[in-house]
């Protein structure tokens, strides 16, 4: 191959780059596309995540967590003690074990809110009263800081409610006297009451418009 003929195919590429480019910036320059402020079709982190159409039509669900009673029984114990691998860094969890920067926590359902008495709360925790049910642990391990104000459990919280219940249900496994599962038939009913209750003034105030 002589110097000719390469410089002929070097040439030959380069009009076809520039040809390339030349009609880009004049196609460019004809049409103006449009650019949408808003995707047209309201894609819902349900739909990505393949949930049913009846999830995305349904009411926005009420602000806090998922509610959980109904999948304590089926909660997959092993599942909850990896979850708990998140919390022991600040919990022990064995009887009679030490404190860590957070308080024992065996025999956590069913105590008292701040059931330890040699250790120091914070002034939210001391003074809540009440008791460690099913449904205030969801809450409170959903978002430690809004369930407990200046909660000292500096903690993000487990926003997938599946963590929630198995953590939840191995826990309860950790005590002298584990609290009775809730039957997962009514659970689901007394749940879909209470999400129905919660829904309905939203849906009133879309039949007024
Ligand atoms: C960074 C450390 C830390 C992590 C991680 C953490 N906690 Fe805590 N936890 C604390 C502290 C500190 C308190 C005391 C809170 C207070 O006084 O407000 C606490 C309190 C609690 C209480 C209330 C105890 C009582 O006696 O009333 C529960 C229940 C609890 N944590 C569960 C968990 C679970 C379950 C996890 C994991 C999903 C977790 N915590 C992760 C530090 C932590």
């Amino acid at each position: 191959m002589n110097t000719m003929e390469i410089n002929k195919i070097v040439a030959g590429v380069i009009c076809a780059v520039l040809l390339v480019v030349v009609v880009g910036k004049i196609g460019g320059a004809l049409v103006h596309p449009d650019e949408l402020e808003a995707p047209v079709y309201p894609f819902s982190e349900d739909l990505m995540a393949g949930a049913s159409a009846t999830t995305a039509a349904a009411p926005a669900a009420p602000a806090g967590p998922e509610p959980i009673l109904a999948m304590l029984a089926s909660a997959d114990l092993a599942e909850g003690e990896k979850v708990f691998k998140k919390c022991a860094s600040c919990h022990d969890v064995e009887k009679g074990g030490p404190n860590k920067t957070g308080p024992n926590l065996y025999g956590i359902v069913g105590a008292a809110f701040a059931h330890k008495s040699d250790f120091s709360y914070s002034d939210g925790m001391a003074n809540h009263g009440s008791n460690w049910g099913f449904e205030e642990l969801n809450e409170f391990l959903y978002k430690p800081r809004d369930y407990i104000d200046g909660t000292k459990m500096s903690f993000g919280g487990l926003k997938k409610a599946s963590d929630r219940a198995a953590v939840i249900a191995w826990l309860n496994t950790k005590s002298d006297n584990p609290l009775p599962l809730p039957d997962p038939a009514e659970a689901a009913a007394t749940e879909q009451g209470a999400a129905e209750e919660a829904a309905a003034p939203a849906e009133g105030e879309a039949a007024a418009q």
